[in-house]
């Protein structure tokens, strides 16, 4: 198994990070364009490989893409991270570029592998992978709702002082501070629903905390976060390698599923060694419906200042 990584950032390094430790690849390629710097990565981890305990053999590139060939699996992290006070939307004039260039040079040498996108805003990344790719729409995975769904679960443990194992919770739509729906319905304390042990105003302040868990971070760290986002990339390669079907919420290409089209959106799925490869329908109510209507509008719109760039 080979696994490629590019951006040698906070977020893709954590990713290779963690990807190296749960030895989901033999072969683990780090890539950036900044000299040095993946390869001084890909070494810094290598020498933790002793006491960690893994036995994957991590290499960086300095842009050379020759490098990633055969890949199975590419993680793209390419791009600017959002400062304090910017919205991940902000950013899609520089990305756009920057993830597209990167498809192109990833599939020349691995026309076989599966596309995650991590970069931001990463509906509008995802939908440019898959449109400008055209590659089968199941290989192609954006990775925000196992994010922002890992960001449910903190924030519903705090208020439950419960551990955040033994919780349930999706957000489905848009990886964005307003697009993004934590569906509290349907969350679960070990089967029984939190709804019963929060009243209305707690279960509203978790869903607002929750869809600004991104933002919260920027606001601290000066920079966007890296931890979760990188481990929750690793743990989306390692459902693809081990081939788990696990239901994870990702984005990706819409045919009516959810009532929406052409789009790549956040919704319920299924992951496996092919990408992704079941929608799964949850039955949402109106609410809940009309919410993912208007993430879907939000993200429609930017993916139209795609075609100005
Ligand atoms: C975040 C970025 C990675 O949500 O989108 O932290």
């Amino acid at each position: 198994m080979k696994i490629t990584v590019v951006g040698a950032g906070a977020v893709g390094a954590t990713c290779a990070d963690n990807i190296a430790r749960k030895e989901l690849a033999t072969e683990l390629v780090l890539l950036d364009i900044k000299e040095g710097l993946a390869e001084g990565k890909a070494q810094d981890m290598m020498q933790t490989s002793t006491l960690l305990g893994f036995d994957t053999r991590i290499t960086g590139s300095t842009n050379d893409y020759a490098k990633t060939a055969n890949s199975n699996v590419v993680v793209i992290t390419s791009g600017i991270p959002r400062k304090p006070g910017m919205t991940r939307e902000e950013l899609i004039g520089t990305n756009a570029g920057i993830v597209k260039g990167v498809c192109e040079n990833i599939l020349k040498h691995s026309p076989d592998a599966i596309i995650l996108v991590i970069s931001n805003p990463m509906d509008t990344m995802t939908y440019l992978a898959l449109t400008s790719t055209g590659l089968p729409k199941n290989r192609i995975i954006g990775m925000g709702g196992i994010l922002d769904s890992s960001r449910f679960k903190y924030q519903l443990s705090l208020r439950l002082g419960c551990s955040p194992a033994d919780l349930n919770a999706i957000v489905i739509g848009g990886h964005g501070d307003t697009t993004m729906i934590p569906i509290i319905r349907l969350a679960t304390w070990n089967s029984v629903p939190v709804t019963r042990f929060l009243s209305a105003e707690q279960q509203t302040q978790i869903v607002n905390d929750t869809m600004v868990g991104g933002a919260t971070l920027t606001k601290l760290l000066g920079t966007s976060a890296w931890y979760a986002p990188g481990a929750t990339g690793a743990a989306l390669v390692e459902t693809i390698v081990r081939d788990e079907k696990k239901l994870f919420s990702c984005c990706v290409a819409l045919n009516g599923e959810y009532g929406q089209t052409d789009i790549c959106l956040g919704v319920p799925v299924i992951i496996g060694k092919n990408g992704w490869e079941k929608i799964i329908d949850f039955g949402l109510n109106e609410t809940e419906q009309a919410a993912f209507n208007k993430s879907a509008e939000a993200v429609r719109s930017m993916n139209e200042v795609l075609k100005t760039l």
